[in-house]
Parts: C-alpha cells; structure tokens; sequence
C-alpha cells in the first residue's frame, strides 16, 4: 500500500527505545525526515545513528525533558528551520508511576499533568501554525488503553489521558478546516521497559512473579500475547498516511481486543 509519506517531516517525542523508537523507525522507512528526543542525550544519539544508517533517513535529534515548554518550542523551531516545516507530531512521553488512589501524592498527580498532557499541549500549539501554513497536518497523540476503559492501579494514566482525549477532539475539530487531522492512540499491554517498570511495581504489590503478572497480560487479551512495538507503530503511520485522509478525532486501540466494551 502507498503511504505516500515519502519526505514528510516527522517529530515523534521521546523516541529513544519502546513505542516512541518504533514509531520513528517506521516512518524513517516509509522515507520521512524525522526530529526526535528524549532526556538521555547518550541513548538518543545511538537510535539517532541507527535510524540514519539503516533508512538513510535525515534526523533531528535533541535532548530535552518534554514537560519544558520552551525547550519544546525550540525543538519545533528547530525542526522547521532544518527541515522547512513540520507534516506530522506524534506526542508521546514516558508513562506515571503505578498506585492506587490513597498512596498518591498531589506532587505526582501535578507530574502526571505535566508530562502526560501539558506535554501534548505544548507540542501541539507549536505545530499547528506550521502545519496551518502547509494546509496539512498529521497529530497523533499516543495515550494508553487507559482511554477507554481504567485500569486498576493506573489512576493517574486513568485521570490525566482523559484530558488529552478531550484535547484530540477540540483540535480535531477546529483545524479539520485546515486539512489537520488529529487522532488518538491506546496501546495496550506491549513489551517495552515500561511494561517490565509495571510488572515489577505489581509483583511487589501482589506477590505475584513477574512471570505470572505477565502471563495474566497476556491472557487478557483475545489474541493472547503482548502487542509488539512495531504493531502500534504501524497503525501510528497509517493514520498519517493518505490511506486515512478521513479518520479524526478518534481514538484507536492497539490492544489485542483487551477492551471490553462495544
Ligand atoms: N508499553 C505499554 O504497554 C504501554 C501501554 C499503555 C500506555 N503506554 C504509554 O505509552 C508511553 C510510552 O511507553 P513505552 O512503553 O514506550 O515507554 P518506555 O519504554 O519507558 O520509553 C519511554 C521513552 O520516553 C522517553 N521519555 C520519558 N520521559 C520523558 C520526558 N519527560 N521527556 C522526554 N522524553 C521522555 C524515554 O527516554 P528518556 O528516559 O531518556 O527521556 C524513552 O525514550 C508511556 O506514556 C506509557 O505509559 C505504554
């Protein structure tokens, strides 16, 4: 199928491993340019390098912590600068701690905030004047299954990624006119370090092997295993191909069929 995102300029946030590294590696090969970050300067370089001599792709690598507005502004701005402008943002950060509702604490509640949705807010307002110029636009949040239905011990993805479904629709809905299209992704349970962070923060809690914790993911879902990386990046650039010029405002699952509703 013909994504038709060959030279597309791609920022796709904390892209150093998991979900965020396999979104950038799929568009570097459907022929993006890509602009990436992460804080840890060293991982960042070597996906950076790895990217530019497997796809042959240009990137932009900074290291930066997403909860700063300004250093995202000036990403953005860099971005456009070496790139000439900016086609598709994927929002992404890493994931808050794993508690239930009374072991919560109003600092970490104002984290969750700031990193997994003022993050969202920030690289949006930088992006979109960009995008309006071009009459085109990709915005691609990445949430959790968490949107659809809560997860016990997750409240605060549970609390904060409701807002940034809120924000999808709002965008979605204001800037159709200008041919931005913005939807919004759930992974699943899929194998990234962050999962290992989970299964270990529940088998402390529970008693339970990270073995067990595991094999209870997995047999959760109807496809009875975890979701690849790849799988999620995949579904991530068919919404911003051309072969999903009349998808917005949705959020997707990328799940295994782990949602139980209709
Ligand atoms: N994997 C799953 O099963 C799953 C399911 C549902 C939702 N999610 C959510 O999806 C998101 C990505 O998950 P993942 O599994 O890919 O996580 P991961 O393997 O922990 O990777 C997180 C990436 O984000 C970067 N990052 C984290 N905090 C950052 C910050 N403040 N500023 C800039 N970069 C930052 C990390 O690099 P640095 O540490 O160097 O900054 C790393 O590259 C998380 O929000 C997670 O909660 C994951």
């Amino acid at each position: 199928m013909e994504m038709g995102l060959k030279n597309r300029v791609a920022i796709v946030a904390a892209s150093s491993q998991g979900l965020g590294r396999a979104t950038a590696e799929a568009f570097a090969a459907e022929g993006c340019r890509l602009a990436i970050c992460a804080r840890n300067q060293q991982a960042l370089n070597a996906v950076a390098e790895k990217i530019r001599g497997e796809y042959k792709a240009e990137v932009l690598a900074e290291p930066f912590d997403v909860t700063d507005a300004g250093a995202v502004r000036d990403f953005v701005n860099a971005a456009v600068q070496k790139f000439g402008g900016i086609d598709i943002c994927v929002t992404n950060a890493g994931g808050p701690p794993a508690k239930g509702f009374l072991a919560t604490t109003i600092d970490e509640w104002k984290r969750a905030v700031d990193l997994n949705f003022m993050s969202a807010v920030y690289f949006t307002h930088a992006v979109i004047p960009h995008m309006q110029k071009k009459r085109w636009g990709r915005i691609i949040t990445i949430t959790s299954i968490t949107t659809k239905q809560p997860v016990a011990d997750l409240v605060y993805s549970n609390a904060v990624r409701a807002a940034v479904v809120g924000l999808v629709k709002s965008l979605a809905n204001e800037f159709g006119k200008d041919g931005i299209l913005v939807n919004n992704v759930g992974p699943g349970y899929t194998a990234t370090d962050r999962l290992k962070e989970l299964a270990h923060s529940r088998s402390v809690a529970s008693g339970k092997t990270e073995k067990e914790i595991f094999e209870g993911w997995s047999a959760d879902a109807p496809l009875k295993r975890l979701g690849d990386p790849r799988e999620l990046a995949d579904a991530i650039v068919w919404l911003a191909s051309e072969r999903a010029s009349y998808i917005t405002g949705q959020t997707i699952l990328v799940d295994g069929g782990l949602y139980k509703g209709l």
